[in-house]
């Protein structure tokens, strides 16, 4: 689906760019030019994005430590 209308970037194209390594809105849009003209579309661009590196690039949460007995 289009996300950003003004640039025809699609939800497609963003979850590529996080898969390419992009993390920041900022750089999407300088990537793709994705909410640079209106900025309607960021919030779910921003969305999009985060949900795309979470599944790319989930948190390196610590794992639990183990008790020792
Ligand atoms: S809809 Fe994306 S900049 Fe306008």
């Amino acid at each position: 689906m289009y996300v950003c209308i003004c640039n025809a970037v699609t939800d497609h194209q963003i979850r590529q760019a996080a898969a390419d390594g992009v993390s920041s809105l900022a750089e999407l849009s300088e990537r793709t030019g994705c909410s640079d003209c209106c900025g309607t579309c960021a919030p779910l661009a921003g969305e999009i994005l985060a949900e795309a590196i979470e599944q790319v690039r989930p948190r390196a949460f610590p794992l639990p430590l183990a008790l020792a007995a």
